[in-house]
This record gives structure tokens, sequence and C-alpha cells, in this order.
């Protein structure tokens, strides 16, 4: 039953208070990093890619309880998820994932979105130097 103090849904509650995959990935094969310049808060996303397929995923998420749980769905979603696949996980996705957030609070899963986004330019970019 949600909390009705908060205007969250349980999972977004539960992935607030027990967040998947926080911490770090000392070898990642990539890393992206997005701050939302309007709050302040940060979010940093670490790939493990095997034969195009994502075996792992971390984050660092420096904000607000959404994006933290944002960035909790996100590498629950990314795992075991192909290249291909993981391009089309948009924030919708992980909103629909956390069973929906408050208006004022999507922008906090564009984050993840973005930090995707990132993780996976950088990722090609890496690729890129090292056929070079
Ligand atoms: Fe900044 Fe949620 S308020 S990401």
């Amino acid at each position: 039953m949600a909390d009705k103090a908060f205007p969250y849904s349980d999972k977004v509650m539960e992935h607030f208070l027990n967040p998947r995959n926080m911490g770090e990935i000392e070898d990642a094969d990539a890393i992206g990093d997005v701050g939302n310049p309007a709050c302040g808060d940060m979010m940093r996303l670490y790939l493990k890619i095997e034969n195009d397929i994502i075996v792992d995923a971390k984050f660092k998420t420096f904000g607000c309880g959404a994006a933290i749980a944002s960035s909790s769905m996100l590498t629950e979603l990314l795992k075991g998820k192909s290249l291909d696949e993981a391009r089309e996980i948009s924030n919708q996705a992980v909103v629909e994932a956390l069973d929906g957030l408050p208006p004022v609070k999507i922008h906090c899963s564009v984050m993840a979105e973005e930090a995707l986004a990132k993780a996976l330019e950088n990722y090609y970019a890496n690729l890129k130097k090292k056929r070079n």
C-alpha cells in the first residue's frame, strides 16, 4: 500500500529505499554522465558489455528520490539486454516500470534516458579508439 504522505508508487518507494545496482564498475566498458542544470542533480551510469550484451549496469546518483528510483530501475531494465534493445529504452519505459511518477518528477526519469544515451555514445567512441 502506497504511503499516502508521498505521491509515489510502492515501486518508486521500494527502489528509492533499496536501490538496486548502486555503486561503480571499475572496469566499465562505458560510462554516461549527466546533470540536470535546473535542480543540480547528477547521475553516472556504468555498463559492462560483452558481445553486444549488457552484462552489468551500476549507477551513482546524487539526486532526488525519483532520480535514484529511476537509476535503479534503469539498471534493472538494462541487465541482459542487447545494445539494440537498450537503445529502445526511453524515460517512458522507466516511468512505466516504476508504476508512474508524478508529473513534476518526470524530468528525473529523463536523466536516466540521457545517461543511457551518453553511456552508449561513450561505448562506441571507445570501440572506435580501440580499432584505430
Ligand atoms: Fe533533480 Fe529529480 S529533482 S533529478
